[in-house]
């Protein structure tokens, strides 16, 4: 290990490592843990400083969630001396991936799971070189040690290291997470846990409110850090994912609550238990109830203790996450369409990421979509040769979370929810015609009974239809390039009523709209036939704000350069409502309804009927 307590700091001796690879940890500009220079760690230690985190045990009364006090000293402080978390405790040579080769020491192969400067609470700290600091942990399977460097964080230099700290069962299960399954009255439960299936049998106890409960298995996944693509994933930012189990809860009755529990029988008998669940099942495709589904892109996540702060994660992310919740007993469905957590390859994310949206990942279906963050990898077959996702190129993402998708590395999918049909597109694989893709998006459109399932919703991450943002006006285009060039057909074909999209980080809503047109002269209230798209851009989640382009287009009707979401109501058949709230303060601050009748979805307009004969 690194080292163990304070005294016999100067005793170890360092191996003589450096990442071979580091140079291609590149800084993103969403992830903070890339501003951290590891491969550059020195040595300081200072038999005279020390760091001390109590208490040492979490989770005693079974929480997954626990908060530590950390003192500490440094005789010579500096402004920005900082503490990171690290998790295994024991972040030393011995873990370092095998193609890292030895040369000088010292030497960190692993990132710190977060970070936060000494002086955060403290603000003595700088003449005193003593401060406190409270910092939240989530139980990821491991245990954490806490390290004072001084230096910045582009030259680290170790003071000192704390003793170690740890859940209670490290391996508890977490995180549940529901995804509508292939049929509508299927769900699935994914967790993770540290259970392998040579450790325990993994299964959800689950059944109708006061009814009978049944035991259904889970399978058991997990990834090797040879499936990341590149660096960091591969090298500083890679970290053990754990088990990742899927149950399938099938035959469900419409609308029905139901409770659960995961569970994992160890091969002694005992059986190590979760909390206990609940969640509502999907109305059967086409039925007459109340449905409302909430929609954004590029949540992110941030810390609650104020740590890893960058680029307005904490109170985008936070407060959507907050706002959601707080509405969750009149939300049923959940849509984050892509940009999930901006994890860039730093693994240990994906499990702060799963610890924050759980009150709403565990209650309604949170399905996802494929974003540039989780897939952009080039030499990877993206469409996009980037390296935004860290070097994940769609393994985390494809693995943490179900999507009834008929191959999960495609990552595009539909969805009967009531009386909506989703179609989910992938924009980070080629969707142009006569690829596989624009196939499955035309069959996802045709395929759906509008008199039963009358609002039709595509979506996607990058913005395939219309969006304002200056960065697609600086490339000379007001979308994504190539992004309706064919698709618009489709749409139109199909008469889908909305298209939305994230990777914008703003709120825009167009007109009805076709070929660059407005089809509807109205703003709020559509009656009859719409004769275009809805295209609206909701990327306005967590991720720090995208600037609109100084530019007046006919077709945008609404722009709000804030952090938002959508939730989409429908009432029945007839009667739709759309909403853009503000993460801030969760009210409404655009909004319309659409009113009409089945003949009006069967209108003709430009290009949306077939051909008719003169013959009677
Ligand atoms: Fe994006």
């Amino acid at each position: 290990m690194m080292m163990s307590g304070m005294g016999n700091s100067r005793v170890l001796i360092f191996s003589l490592l450096v990442l071979a690879t580091f140079q291609q940890v590149v800084s993103d500009e969403h992830q903070p843990l890339s501003k951290v220079a590891i491969h550059k760690t020195t040595l300081a230690l200072d038999e005279r400083a020390y760091i001390k985190a109590t208490p040492s045990v979490l989770g005693l009364k079974g929480q997954n969630t626990e908060w530590v006090t950390l003192q500490y000293s440094n005789p010579k402080p500096t402004i920005d001396d900082w503490i990171g978390v690290f998790s295994p405790a024991n972040f030393n040579a011995s873990t370092c991936p095998a193609e890292n080769i030895w040369v000088n020491p010292p030497f960190l192969c692993s990132a710190p799971i977060k970070y936060q400067y000494a002086n955060f609470s403290s603000h003595g700290y700088k003449n005193t070189g003593k401060g406190s600091l409270k910092l939240q942990l989530i139980n990821q399977r491991s245990d954490f040690s806490f390290a004072l460097f001084t230096g910045g964080l582009t030259n680290p230099k170790l003071v000192a290291v704390s003793n170690k700290v740890s859940f209670i069962n490290p391996n508890a299960p977490v995180y549940p997470r529901l995804a509508q399954g292939k049929t509508w009255d299927e769900i699935t439960v994914t967790w993770t846990s540290g259970y392998g299936i040579s450790d325990a049998e993994p299964f959800v106890e689950w059944g109708p409110k006061g009814g009978n409960l049944v035991k259904s298995p889970a399978g058991t996944l997990t990834f090797d850090h040879n499936t990341m693509c590149g660096a960091p994933a591969r090298t500083v930012g890679w970290r053990d994912p754990g088990y990742i189990h899927t149950s399938f809860l099938k035959e469900l009755w419409p609308n029905q609550e139901y409770k659960y529990k995961l569970g994992h029988r160890l091969f002694n008998g005992t059986i190590i238990w979760s909390q206990e669940y609940q969640f509502k099942a999907s109305p059967f495709p086409g039925q007459n109830s109340l449905q409302r589904v909430v929609i954004f892109g590029d949540l992110g996540k941030a810390e609650a203790d104020g740590s890893n702060e960058y680029n307005n994660f904490q109170p985008g992310s936070l407060n959507t996450t907050k706002q959601i919740v707080q509405d969750l007993k009149d939300i049923d469905i959940v849509f984050h369409i892509g940009d999930l957590c901006y994890a860039s390859g730093y693994l240990s994310q994906w499990d702060q990421f799963t610890a924050q949206i759980e009150p709403i990942a565990s209650t309604v279906p949170y399905m996802t979509a494929s974003g540039n963050h989780e897939r952009d990898w080039p030499d990877t077959g993206s469409f996009y040769g980037t390296l935004d996702s860290g070097g994940e190129c769609g393994v985390p993402a494809q693995t943490t979370f179900y999507v009834p998708a008929e191959n999960r590395e495609k990552f595009w999918y539909s969805v009967d929810y009531g009386m909506f049909r989703f179609c989910i597109a992938n924009t980070e694989l080629d969707w142009r015609k006569g690829s596989e893709q624009y196939k499955f998006i035309e069959n996802c459109l045709a395929t759906v009974d509008r008199q039963k399932q009358p609002w039709l919703i595509f979506l996607a991450h990058r913005v395939l239809g219309y969006s304002s943002a200056g960065f697609y006006a600086a490339e000379g285009s007001f979308e994504e390039p190539m992004g309706r060039e064919d698709l618009q057909y489709l749409w139109q074909k199909y008469k889908v009523d909305i298209a939305m999209y994230g990777h914008v980080h703003n709120y825009e809503r167009t007109c009805p709209v076709y070929q660059n047109i407005c089809t509807n002269k109205e703003k709020n209230n559509y009656k009859g036939s719409l004769d275009g798209t809805i295209h609206v851009v909701v990327g306005g989640g967590g991720a720090s704000l995208a600037e609109f382009a100084p530019i007046n287009t006919t077709w945008s009707i609404f722009k709000d350069h804030d952090f938002g979401f959508v939730k989409l109501t429908a009432f029945d058949h007839s009667n739709f409502l759309f909403e853009y709230k503000k993460s801030s303060d969760g009210q409404v601050y655009d909004s319309f309804r659409i009113s009409r009748e089945y003949r009006d979805i069967l209108a003709c307009t430009v290009d949306s009927c077939p051909a008719t004969t003169l013959a009677s």
